[in-house]
Protein backbone atom coordinates (compact mmCIF):
# COMPACT_ATOMS: atom_id res chain seq x y z
CA UNK A 1 0.00 0.00 0.00
CA UNK A 2 1.38 3.51 -1.09
CA UNK A 3 1.02 6.20 2.05
CA UNK A 4 0.75 9.75 1.47
CA UNK A 5 1.46 12.54 3.55
CA UNK A 6 0.57 15.39 0.86
CA UNK A 7 -2.10 15.84 -1.07
CA UNK A 8 -3.10 17.50 -4.15
CA UNK A 9 -1.95 20.96 -4.55
CA UNK A 10 -4.18 23.82 -6.09
CA UNK A 11 -4.50 27.66 -6.70
CA UNK A 12 -4.47 28.22 -3.17
CA UNK A 13 -3.74 25.30 -1.04
CA UNK A 14 -1.39 22.84 -0.20
CA UNK A 15 -2.81 19.44 1.14
CA UNK A 16 -0.72 17.33 3.77
CA UNK A 17 -1.52 15.41 7.21
CA UNK A 18 -2.01 17.19 10.34
CA UNK A 19 0.68 16.77 12.68
CA UNK A 20 0.46 17.45 16.87
CA UNK A 21 2.14 21.53 15.85
CA UNK A 22 -1.14 21.79 14.06
CA UNK A 23 -2.98 20.97 17.34
CA UNK A 24 -4.13 24.42 18.06
CA UNK A 25 -5.55 25.33 14.59
CA UNK A 26 -7.15 21.63 14.45
CA UNK A 27 -8.65 23.23 17.77
CA UNK A 28 -9.96 26.42 16.70
CA UNK A 29 -11.62 24.79 13.52
CA UNK A 30 -13.29 21.50 15.29
CA UNK A 31 -14.68 23.95 18.61
CA UNK A 32 -16.01 26.29 16.91
CA UNK A 33 -20.31 25.83 17.17
CA UNK A 34 -20.86 27.65 13.71
CA UNK A 35 -18.48 25.33 11.97
CA UNK A 36 -19.57 22.36 13.91
CA UNK A 37 -23.36 22.53 13.34
CA UNK A 38 -23.79 20.45 10.39
CA UNK A 39 -20.82 17.82 11.11
CA UNK A 40 -23.04 15.45 13.62
CA UNK A 41 -19.84 15.81 14.78
CA UNK A 42 -19.31 17.04 19.03
CA UNK A 43 -17.29 20.24 19.55
CA UNK A 44 -12.95 19.23 20.27
CA UNK A 45 -13.51 20.68 24.10
CA UNK A 46 -9.90 20.91 24.94
CA UNK A 47 -6.55 21.55 23.03
CA UNK A 48 -5.25 18.24 24.89
CA UNK A 49 -8.30 16.51 22.83
CA UNK A 50 -7.52 18.05 19.76
CA UNK A 51 -3.62 16.61 20.23
CA UNK A 52 -5.00 13.37 20.88
CA UNK A 53 -7.07 13.45 18.19
CA UNK A 54 -4.28 13.67 15.30
CA UNK A 55 -1.80 11.30 17.25
CA UNK A 56 -4.51 9.07 17.15
CA UNK A 57 -5.67 9.20 13.41
CA UNK A 58 -5.14 6.24 12.38
CA UNK A 59 -6.00 6.74 8.72
CA UNK A 60 -2.87 7.71 7.13
CA UNK A 61 -1.10 4.48 8.32
CA UNK A 62 -4.00 1.68 8.20
CA UNK A 63 -5.36 3.09 4.72
CA UNK A 64 -2.42 5.40 2.79
CA UNK A 65 -4.65 8.11 3.03
CA UNK A 66 -7.30 10.48 5.01
CA UNK A 67 -8.20 13.88 5.64
CA UNK A 68 -5.50 16.38 4.97
CA UNK A 69 -5.02 19.41 6.26
CA UNK A 70 -5.42 22.40 4.06
CA UNK A 71 -2.69 25.00 4.26
CA UNK A 72 -3.56 28.28 2.59
CA UNK A 73 -0.51 29.04 0.77
CA UNK A 74 -1.16 33.02 1.40
CA UNK A 75 -0.30 32.69 5.07
CA UNK A 76 1.46 28.90 4.95
CA UNK A 77 -1.72 28.49 7.86
CA UNK A 78 -4.31 25.49 8.76
CA UNK A 79 -7.49 26.84 7.50
CA UNK A 80 -9.42 23.79 7.26
CA UNK A 81 -9.42 20.12 6.40
CA UNK A 82 -10.35 18.66 2.98
CA UNK A 83 -10.55 14.91 1.66
CA UNK A 84 -11.31 11.12 1.67
CA UNK A 85 -12.07 8.91 4.29
CA UNK A 86 -12.75 5.02 3.61
CA UNK A 87 -15.84 4.04 5.96
CA UNK A 88 -16.00 0.62 6.70
CA UNK A 89 -19.65 0.38 7.48
CA UNK A 90 -20.54 1.51 4.12
CA UNK A 91 -17.56 -0.65 2.09
CA UNK A 92 -17.11 3.70 0.87
CA UNK A 93 -14.66 6.11 0.39
CA UNK A 94 -16.14 9.78 1.62
CA UNK A 95 -14.88 13.44 0.77
CA UNK A 96 -15.36 15.38 3.85
CA UNK A 97 -14.30 18.99 4.08
CA UNK A 98 -14.52 21.83 6.89
CA UNK A 99 -13.21 25.27 6.99
CA UNK A 100 -12.89 28.77 9.39
CA UNK A 101 -16.25 31.01 8.80
CA UNK A 102 -13.99 33.56 8.02
CA UNK A 103 -12.89 31.84 4.68
CA UNK A 104 -16.59 30.55 3.71
CA UNK A 105 -17.91 32.21 0.56
CA UNK A 106 -14.66 32.16 -1.51
CA UNK A 107 -15.17 28.89 -3.16
CA UNK A 108 -12.21 27.22 -1.25
CA UNK A 109 -14.17 23.94 -0.69
CA UNK A 110 -14.96 23.91 -3.82
CA UNK A 111 -11.91 24.18 -5.35
CA UNK A 112 -10.25 21.32 -2.67
CA UNK A 113 -12.96 19.33 -3.17
CA UNK A 114 -12.11 19.39 -6.94
CA UNK A 115 -8.48 18.79 -5.91
CA UNK A 116 -9.46 15.51 -3.98
CA UNK A 117 -12.17 13.90 -6.02
CA UNK A 118 -9.57 13.99 -8.80
CA UNK A 119 -6.60 12.77 -6.82
CA UNK A 120 -9.17 10.32 -5.82
CA UNK A 121 -9.72 8.94 -9.15
CA UNK A 122 -6.74 9.17 -10.63
CA UNK A 123 -4.03 8.56 -8.17
CA UNK A 124 -6.22 6.18 -6.15
CA UNK A 125 -7.74 4.89 -9.49
CA UNK A 126 -10.90 5.03 -6.97
CA UNK A 127 -14.30 4.02 -8.82
CA UNK A 128 -16.52 5.48 -6.88
CA UNK A 129 -16.79 8.43 -4.17
CA UNK A 130 -19.41 9.32 -2.06
CA UNK A 131 -20.30 12.41 0.16
CA UNK A 132 -22.78 12.35 3.01
CA UNK A 133 -24.79 15.43 4.23
CA UNK A 134 -26.96 16.98 6.89
CA UNK A 135 -30.19 17.79 4.75
CA UNK A 136 -30.35 21.36 6.51
CA UNK A 137 -26.72 21.99 5.27
CA UNK A 138 -27.43 23.76 2.21
CA UNK A 139 -23.77 25.66 1.43
CA UNK A 140 -22.14 21.63 1.93
CA UNK A 141 -25.11 20.72 -0.49
CA UNK A 142 -24.28 23.32 -3.02
CA UNK A 143 -20.49 22.55 -2.93
CA UNK A 144 -21.04 18.40 -3.79
CA UNK A 145 -23.77 19.91 -6.80
CA UNK A 146 -20.95 22.19 -7.88
CA UNK A 147 -18.30 19.57 -8.04
CA UNK A 148 -20.58 17.37 -9.83
CA UNK A 149 -21.58 15.07 -7.17
CA UNK A 150 -25.25 13.54 -7.76
CA UNK A 151 -27.90 12.72 -5.16
CA UNK A 152 -28.55 9.31 -4.52
CA UNK A 153 -31.43 10.15 -2.09
CA UNK A 154 -31.36 9.47 2.14
CA UNK A 155 -30.03 6.87 4.05
CA UNK A 156 -29.35 6.61 7.83
CA UNK A 157 -25.63 7.12 8.67
CA UNK A 158 -24.24 7.31 12.14
CA UNK A 159 -27.91 7.33 13.84
CA UNK A 160 -28.67 10.74 11.49
CA UNK A 161 -30.57 11.17 8.42
CA UNK A 162 -28.42 12.67 5.57
CA UNK A 163 -28.35 12.34 2.22
CA UNK A 164 -26.02 10.70 -0.22
CA UNK A 165 -24.22 11.89 -3.27
CA UNK A 166 -21.86 10.12 -4.96
CA UNK A 167 -19.56 10.64 -8.10
CA UNK A 168 -18.01 7.35 -10.54
CA UNK A 169 -15.00 7.90 -12.14
C1 LIG B 1 -19.79 23.85 3.74
C2 LIG B 1 -18.51 24.66 3.62
C3 LIG B 1 -17.33 23.71 3.58
C4 LIG B 1 -18.54 25.48 2.34
O1 LIG B 1 -17.29 26.13 2.19
P1 LIG B 1 -17.09 27.37 1.20
O2 LIG B 1 -15.61 27.53 1.00
O3 LIG B 1 -17.85 28.54 1.70
O4 LIG B 1 -17.77 26.80 -0.11
P2 LIG B 1 -17.74 27.47 -1.58
O5 LIG B 1 -17.47 28.93 -1.45
O6 LIG B 1 -16.83 26.66 -2.42
O7 LIG B 1 -19.23 27.20 -2.07
C5 LIG B 1 -20.33 27.45 -1.21
C6 LIG B 1 -21.60 27.51 -2.05
O8 LIG B 1 -22.72 27.40 -1.17
C7 LIG B 1 -23.56 28.53 -1.33
N1 LIG B 1 -24.17 28.81 -0.04
C8 LIG B 1 -23.57 29.27 1.08
N2 LIG B 1 -24.47 29.35 2.07
C9 LIG B 1 -25.64 28.91 1.57
C10 LIG B 1 -26.95 28.76 2.12
N3 LIG B 1 -27.21 29.05 3.39
N4 LIG B 1 -27.93 28.29 1.30
C11 LIG B 1 -27.68 27.97 0.01
N5 LIG B 1 -26.44 28.09 -0.56
C12 LIG B 1 -25.45 28.56 0.22
C13 LIG B 1 -22.63 29.62 -1.82
O9 LIG B 1 -23.35 30.67 -2.44
C14 LIG B 1 -21.76 28.81 -2.79
O10 LIG B 1 -22.47 28.51 -3.98
P3 LIG B 1 -22.28 29.38 -5.35
O11 LIG B 1 -20.83 29.31 -5.72
O12 LIG B 1 -23.19 28.71 -6.31
O13 LIG B 1 -22.69 30.79 -5.01
C15 LIG B 1 -18.33 25.63 4.82
O14 LIG B 1 -19.50 26.37 4.96
C16 LIG B 1 -18.04 24.92 6.13
O15 LIG B 1 -16.88 24.67 6.48
N6 LIG B 1 -19.10 24.61 6.88
C17 LIG B 1 -18.95 23.97 8.20
C18 LIG B 1 -18.49 22.52 8.10
C19 LIG B 1 -19.41 21.66 7.26
O16 LIG B 1 -20.64 21.76 7.37
N7 LIG B 1 -18.82 20.81 6.43
C20 LIG B 1 -19.55 19.92 5.55
C21 LIG B 1 -20.12 18.75 6.26
S1 LIG B 1 -21.00 17.68 5.13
Amino acid sequence: MKHYRTGPETKRLHHRAFTVDDAEAFFVLNSNPDVMRFTGELLVPSLEVAIEAIAGYPDFDEVGYGRWACVLKKTQTVIGFCGLKYLPDLDAVDLGYRFLPEFWGQGIATEACRANLEFGFRELRLDQIVGLVLPDNAASIRVLEKVGMQPEGDMVYDGMKVLRFAKRR
